[in-house]
């Protein structure tokens, strides 16, 4: 998609779409809504007599010219009421409209901004946020089918933003940045969506070899022979089961190579969890298929950061296996040591996730990380508590989650923290190892958080459980069915964060 800047006056802009902002409540039209209300002989102020146009928050109307301006159409896009409006309430209508125009076969459509409302924020964050708006809400999964009429023949191709006093300079960074941020979040959904035949292991670290050859980032990827000789024990066990091998995944960004500080970021690469010999429910299996998606936002964050070049070093770690079943399977009871030293007795074989994630957050303390962030899909436990519409964050250090949660409200992602209180440990509590991986139901979600704590040992870590919010459950603002790649935007801005900026 073609990002631009309009300079003429609005209602001279020959265009197949020009969408105005509508607010709810207060004075009726404003800023551009009124001029093109002007233009069209007070059209649209009937419209809202009417009730047919009423700024309700997402509401996209589209109307005609009625040869009064060159612009073919009009997309009246209703932004709800004005106090509440924040970036996110505007980047999910944004995507709305951008559907809505889409879906008319509209191929190029400007926006037309009024200062009243760009005025309320910085304006390189709202030119991000408009653009994160149409490149997410427009996003489609390519599958498959033999024939999709739904997709190719209707494809926005260029977009206009006509904006009242935001500079150059402004404009630049908002487009690079919301490009860069929506191009990322939809090569993390691409790769969760993938089947599990497709994506395996081996071909996830083929896609993260393309990423890091792409970005000019360095990259090692650890096969079985190799994690053997190291000792990944945990990540093995779980794989053991599989005919899948193993991967481990490295990627690194070095912007700052006088520092000694490296932001490690570690992914849960599950490309399919069936529960191992303890056997997920048949019903909805397939949406195991997506148990990478922390692993596959670890990478579209390291896509951003290529992109972006922020002044820090990062390094990523992205344990990939599959859970299976066969006679070699790790069974409940097992104890083994994983690459920290630490003993794990296996309680449930699918408590799979903190497994691999243990040798994955223990390496990248090897290789050198300082502070430490996971992303996973690891607890049904988080959907129960938080839904699907938060993340939910568990660290050891508050200053960092702080940081964490900071990027993420920055970036328009919704988190929430549990507590992580010493009592939850005794969960977690072996008679014959160092801790077991899982003890029963009681606040699922902090003992996964529990478990991964006993391997980042004093490195400042913050755990994001992505389970609820990795997955779609409808088409909604920038998010759609299947994968919503959580994660990718906090991440992002968490290394433009570390790197000052
Ligand atoms: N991959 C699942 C968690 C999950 C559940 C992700 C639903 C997405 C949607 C994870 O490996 C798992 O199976 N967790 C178990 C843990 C339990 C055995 C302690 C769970 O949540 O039931
Ligand atoms: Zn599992
Ligand atoms: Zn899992």
């Amino acid at each position: 998609m073609e990002w631009k800047m309009a300079r003429e006056p609005l209602m001279t802009l020959a265009t197949d779409c020009l969408v105005v902002l509508h607010t709810q409540g207060g004075e009726s039209l404003k800023g551009c809504a009124r001029e093109a209300d002007e233009a069209l002989d007070h059209r649209i102020s009937q419209l809202v007599t009417e009730g047919e146009v009423t700024g309700r928050y997402k509401e996209a109307v589209l109307v005609h010219n009625w040869g009064k301006i060159p612009a073919k159409r009009l997309l009246v896009l209703g932004l709800g009421k004005e106090e509440k409006l924040t970036l996110d309430r505007f980047r999910n209508a944004v995507a709305v409209a951008a559907r809505k125009a889409r879906g008319a076969g509209v191929k190029q459509l400007t926006f037309g901004c009024a200062k009243h409302l760009n005025r309320r924020w910085n304006a390189a964050d709202f030119v991000q946020a408009l653009v994160e708006g149409v490149e997410l809400g427009l996003y489609r999964y390519r599958g498959w089918k033999s024939q999709d009429e739904t997709t190719d023949a209707k494809t926005l191709e260029t977009v206009w933003l006509s904006l009242e006093e935001v500079s150059n300079p402004a404009y630049e960074a908002g487009v690079e940045r919301g490009r860069v941020f929506a191009a990322a979040t939809n090569t993390a959904r691409d790769l969760a969506n993938k089947p599990a035949n497709i994506l395996t292991p081996s071909t996830l670290a083929e896609r993260a070899s393309e990423i890091a050859d792409r970005q000019g980032l360095n990259v090692e990827i650890l096969e079985e022979e190799r994690l053997k000789e190291l000792n990944m024990s945990a990540l093995l066990a779980v794989s053991e089961a599989s005919a899948e091998p193993a991967r481990m995944i490295v990627l690194s960004y070095e912007g700052a190579p006088e520092s000694q500080e490296v932001l490690g970021l570690v992914g849960k690469g599950v490309t399919f969890d069936s529960g191992g010999i303890q056997v997920k429910p048949s019903r909805g299996m397939e949406q195991m298929k997506g148990d990478m998606a922390g692993a596959a936002a670890v990478l579209g964050a390291m896509e951003a950061i290529g992109s972006l070049r922020p002044h820090c070093n990062v390094t990523a770690v992205i344990p990939a296996c599959e859970n299976m079943i066969n006679g070699n399977g790790f069974r409940p009871g097992d104890v083994i040591r994983s690459f920290s030293g630490k003993t794990i007795e296996i309680h449930h074989t699918d408590a799979e996730g903190r497994l691999i994630l243990a040798d994955g957050l223990a390496y990248a303390r090897r290789l050198g990380a300082t502070s430490l962030v996971d992303v996973a899909t690891l607890t049904g436990a988080v959907i129960v508590a938080l839904g699907h519409t938060a993340t939910g964050v568990m660290a050891n250090d508050s200053e960092w989650s702080a940081e964490v949660k900071e990027a993420a409200r920055h970036a328009g992602e919704k988190v929430w923290e549990l507590p992580m209180y010493e009592e939850y440990e005794e969960y977690i509590r072996s008679e014959v190892a160092d801790m077991k991986n899982e003890g029963g139901s009681p606040a699922g979600t902090i003992q996964g958080g529990m478990f991964l704590k006993q391997f980042v040992e004093e490195t400042p870590w913050t755990h994001l459980d992505i389970a609820g919010t990795a997955d779609g459950q409808k088409e909604d603002g920038i998010h759609l069915r299947g994968a919503t790649g959580a994660g990718v935007r906090t991440l992002t801005q968490l290394a433009l964060r570390f790197g000052g900026k």
